[in-house]
Order: structure tokens, then C-alpha cells, then sequence
């Protein structure tokens, strides 16, 4: 067939998004970034006063929204019942709970199934945690992205610094934890498949992990 879905899973900070945006690009396929899905449920819950561990409101609350993903001016914009919500939900509030929200399992099925939906004509490169190993277990190429904690913390800290308030360290434990969480999760945590392909981007810059993976799609048209 001439298009197949690529998934792209790895912890937090790995680069995962900015490389799924440069390969979709390159192969004129769709990007989806699962992880602003559980965020956009994070926020919501966030301003409905739902606690993460209310887990009987936070299911009820979810069957409730609508969540939308469409292409924006920096790569995907999301909507949250028609708002934009696209700024609010990269804040620290939001990126500090939403591991918390992710391990909900009515959300997790809810998310789920959107993801399924979105990549059932083929042609989409979905990065999250669970993609390849959950969502897409068909998914003809699997990337499991990876870089040490430390140079994820350091990517990370030269995106933010300017606009927010946070020391290097506290981001490395941030990152660690939400990894922790990601990790450790009944359902559907964060692994990396049987069939996924490994790839360690300490030393690589993002074009090059973005090229390899284009380079990798063709050998499964
Ligand atoms: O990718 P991002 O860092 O924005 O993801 C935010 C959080 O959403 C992750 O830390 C994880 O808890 C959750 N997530 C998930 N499954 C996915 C994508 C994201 O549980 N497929």
C-alpha cells in the first residue's frame, strides 16, 4: 500500500513531538500528539475541581468532552468543546497532573478509541506513550525514542527558562517522576514494544533522528 502509520513512543522530553511534526511533513502524513489529549482531560478536570484520584467523577466528566485535534500555526491545535486550547494546556499545572489523569482507565479507553478512529486510513505518525504497544499494535513502524534524563532536562530547560520560573534539577525530578508514572501505571503504562525500534537521541539532533525514521518508513511501503 502506498501509506502506513508510523508510531512513535518514548518518555517525556525525548523529542518525540518535534521529530513526529518533522516526519509528517516529510511524507505529507497526518501528526497526532496523543500526550495533548491527556492533557486537554487534565486541564478540564483541573477546572471542574475533579481530582485525579476521583476516579468514578473524572470517568463521568470525560464521557462528557469533546477533544478535537486540528493543524495550527506551530504544528496541532487543540480544542476542548470548540475552545482553543492549545497554550493552556503546556502549563506546569497541567504537565504536573496529567500522568495522575493518564492512569484513569475510562480516559484511557475513551482516548483510546479517538486514537483508533483517527488512524484508521493510514498515513499518520502518532507519538504518546502507548502507541505501539497498545493503541496501533498494527502500526507498521514502531519508534521507541529515548535520550538520558539529564539531556531530556536540559532540552527541556532551554524551551521553557525564559517564560517560566524552574531550576534545572527541579525539571530532572519532574521528568523522572512523571517517567516513574508513565512507567508504573496498571494499564497500558509506558514500554517499548516487541517489534518497536530503538533509537537514542542523546547524541543525535533532531533531523537526523526525524530523516532516519523517514528513511525507515520507505523500507515498509
Ligand atoms: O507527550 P506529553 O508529554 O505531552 O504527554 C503528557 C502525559 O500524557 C504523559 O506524561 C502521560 O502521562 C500521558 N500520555 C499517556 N499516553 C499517551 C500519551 C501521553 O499516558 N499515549
Amino acid at each position: 500500500s502506498d501509506r502506513i502509520n508510523i508510531a512513535i513512543d518514548g518518555p517525556a522530553g525525548a523529542g518525540k513531538s518535534t521529530v513526529a511534526r518533522k516526519v509528517a511533513e516529510q511524507l505529507d502524513y497526518i501528526y497526532i500528539d496523543t500526550g495533548a489529549m491527556y492533557r486537554a482531560v487534565t486541564l478540564s478536570a483541573q477546572r471542574a475541581g475533579i481530582e485525579p484520584r476521583d476516579s468514578e467523577k473524572l470517568s463521568v466528566h470525560a464521557r462528557t468532552l469533546d477533544i478535537k485535534l486540528a493543524p495550527g500555526e506551530n504544528g496541532q491545535a487543540v480544542f476542548l468543546n470548540g475552545e482553543n486550547i492549545t497554550d493552556l494546556i503546556r502549563s506546569r499545572e497541567v504537565t504536573l497532573a496529567v500522568s495522575h489523569i493518564a492512569a484513569n482507565e475510562t480516559v484511557r479507553e475513551l482516548l483510546g478509541r479517538l486514537q483508533r478512529q483517527l488512524a484508521e486510513s493510514k498515513g499518520v505518525v502518532m507519538d504518546g506513550r502507548d502507541i505501539g504497544s497498545h493503541v496501533l499494535p498494527d502500526a507498521e513502524l514502531k519508534i521507541f525514542l529515548t535520550a538520558s534524563v539529564q539531556e531530556r532536562a536540559q532540552r527541556r530547560f532551554k524551551e521553557i527558562a525564559a517564560t517560566q520560573s524552574i531550576t534545572l534539577e527541579q525539571l530532572e525530578q519532574e521528568i523522572a517522576e512523571r517517567d516513574r508514572l508513565d512507567e508504573q501505571r496498571e494499564i497500558s503504562p509506558l514500554i517499548c514494544a516487541k517489534d518497536a525500534i530503538v533509537l537514542d537521541s542523546t547524541s543525535m539532533s533532531i533531523d537526523e533522528v526525524a530523516a532516519l525514521i523517514v528513511k525507515l518508513s520507505r523500507t515498509k511501503l
